[in-house]
């Protein structure tokens, strides 16, 4: 494993108060699963969850699906006790990179992820892995974070000149799917409501969200308490999801577009 998963995998296993922080994270996973039962035509009998975390989406996939036996997957071991503490004996539980798959046998009807996938550091890569795990006809459906999200704290650290630690992600035009592959892509924003700058950044770090790029090195003391001193009132942040289907050929051969 790379040092930058290996933080990324410490930070969330650190963030045991995770749910406190999680509103946007709970509201897009319940989205994510009402889309998921609108588009499947038929109830899938196995589900793989990539990055469960405490299992906000596998709670509303596990009532959406009763009858299907779900694999719940992610990198930090103690993100995926808290999922087994919520969920229960029913689903199988693996501590997991999402990006290498290990471990995993078997296809699936339906592959989800909410809010995980912005971690990979191969994304187009993976798309294909995962898309190779489905049943014909089968599903590959997730949320992930959109280049406009947190545009506020970018833009209140470019005013001042500072450099941000956030990582940059795709836009909805130029997601970078592999090769061949055709999906169905719908962006939205969810603005999370803070009371200051400071509570922002206060919640990254509640949510072991705060790993920043590579190379990034943080903030001195002086120039943060300058940033937040500019943000020392409501503050409004926004999160934009883009939330992405690719279906699986009914019979083998090459993926092509959700329709
Ligand atoms: C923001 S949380 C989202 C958790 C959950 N899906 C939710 O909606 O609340 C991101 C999760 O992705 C996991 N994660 C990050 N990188 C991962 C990877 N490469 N493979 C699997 N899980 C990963 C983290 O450990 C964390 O539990």
């Amino acid at each position: 494993m790379t040092p930058e998963k290996r933080s990324i995998q410490a930070a969330f296993s650190q963030a045991a108060q995770y749910d406190s922080a999680a509103s946007v994270q709970a509201e897009t996973a319940r989205r994510l699963c009402a889309r998921i039962a609108a588009r499947l035509p038929i109830s899938p009998a196995n589900i793989l969850e990539i990055g469960c975390g405490t299992g906000l989406l596998s709670q509303h996939l596990a009532a959406a699906f009763p009858q299907a036996q779900l694999t719940l997957t992610d990198i930090s071991a103690a993100m995926l006790a808290r999922c087994e503490a919520r969920l229960g004996a029913g689903p199988s539980y693996l501590v997991m990179d999402g990006e290498s798959l290990e471990g995993i046998a078997g296809k699936f009807e339906l592959i989800a992820s909410s809010l995980a996938m912005q971690w990979f550091t191969n994304l187009p890569g993976s798309i294909a892995n995962l898309t190779r795990m489905l049943a014909p006809g089968g599903r590959l459906i997730f949320a992930t974070l959109g280049c406009h999200s947190f545009q506020e704290w970018r833009q209140a650290l470019a005013t001042l000149d500072l450099p941000c630690g956030l990582h940059d992600y795709s836009s909805a035009a130029k997601f970078p799917f592999p090769d061949g592959v055709m999906a169905r892509i719908e962006e939205e924003i969810i603005i999370a409501n803070y009371q200051s700058g400071h509570e922002f950044t206060r919640g990254l770090k509640t949510l072991g969200a705060s790993s920043p790029r590579a190379g990034y090195r943080p903030l001195q003391a002086g120039k943060l308490r300058r940033l937040l001193t500019t943000l020392n009132g409501p503050f409004a942040v926004s999160y934009h999801i883009l939330t992405v289907e690719i279906e699986a050929p009914k019979s083998p051969q090459a993926p092509r577009s959700a329709r």
